[in-house]
């Protein structure tokens, strides 16, 4: 029987993952997306849209789909999708497989302040400045609603909903960004703190050395733990040698 891999998607890795995958003759390969954003763009071999029902029902689809590997590529921050991939692996003996690019690491003359959640993001906020760069997702807002004696400049990628901040500014782009277009961005809405999730990638870590050129004190957002015992590849390369699929 030919091999089935589920990629549950969302980021750039699980894109480059399906288009590895694909390029291999006789590999099935299904991406699955939550549906989030409107017009997600076309991706290499089958896609599939919607929940699955929590980690239940996405052990009834890798079961009858016949699924033989899983690879959770989801965002560092979708903890609910990658506990119920693990929990769907281990009930149906799928070999399974997280790919999380690496965190962001703080270097020299950097002001950063980690916190463990969106809540606590807020707190230390009005200690840090008045004027804040806002890019940890539309759908997290609500836990700024109350700082309303603060300026927040928000970037999502589609608009955010409320709640939210009544003094708020919205900026609706895509990236990569370049540390000089983010330096711009920084000065233009003359903002003094930003507030990060550690997403990791280049694609949006320009903003960070944009704040370190500033000198701009980040809060940055850690990340939530990963389930006991699963395995974690850091790159499309570690996925792939884990896969055991051979060259395309
Ligand atoms: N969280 C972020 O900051 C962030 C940033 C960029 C992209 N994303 C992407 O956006 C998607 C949703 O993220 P989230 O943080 O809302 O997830 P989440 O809180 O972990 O998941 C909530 C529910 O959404 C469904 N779901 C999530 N990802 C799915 C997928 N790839 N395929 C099918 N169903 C999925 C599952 O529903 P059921 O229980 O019904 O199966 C899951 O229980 C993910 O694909 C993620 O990679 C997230």
């Amino acid at each position: 029987m030919s091999p089935h891999v589920l990629i549950l998607g969302g980021t750039a890795e699980a894109r480059r993952l399906a288009a590895e995958l694909t390029a291999r003759p006789g590999v099935r390969v299904t991406t699955s997306l939550a549906g989030r954003v409107s017009r997600p763009g076309s991706l290499p071999g089958e896609v599939r849209i919607g929940g699955f029902g929590g980690a239940a029902g996405l052990a009834d689809w890798l079961r009858g789909q016949r699924v033989s590997a899983l690879v959770d590529a989801t965002h560092p921050f979708a903890a609910s999708i990658t506990a119920n991939a693990a929990r769907a692996a281990a009930a149906t003996g799928v070999p399974a497989v997280v790919l999380r690019r690496p965190g962001w690491r703080p270097g020299p003359g950097d002001r950063w302040h980690a916190v463990a959640s969106l809540d606590e993001a807020a707190d230390v906020l009005p200690g840090l400045g008045r004027r804040v760069f806002l890019t940890t997702g539309r759908l997290g807002l609500a836990a700024f609603a109350h700082l309303t004696h603060l300026h927040f400049v928000v970037r999502s990628v589609e608009p955010p909903e409320p709640p939210m901040p009544p003094d708020t500014h919205v900026l609706l782009a895509r990236g990569p960004f370049t540390p000089a277009d983010e330096a711009a961005l920084l000065r233009e809405h003359r903002v003094d703190v930003l507030v990060t999730k550690d997403s990791g990638g280049d694609a949006t870590s320009a903003k960070l050395t944009a704040a370190r050129q500033l000198g701009l004190p980040v809060v940055i957002v850690r990340r939530p733990p990963l389930p006991a015992g699963v395995t974690e590849v850091p790159d499309v390369a570690g996925a792939l040698e884990r896969l055991h699929l051979g060259a395309p």
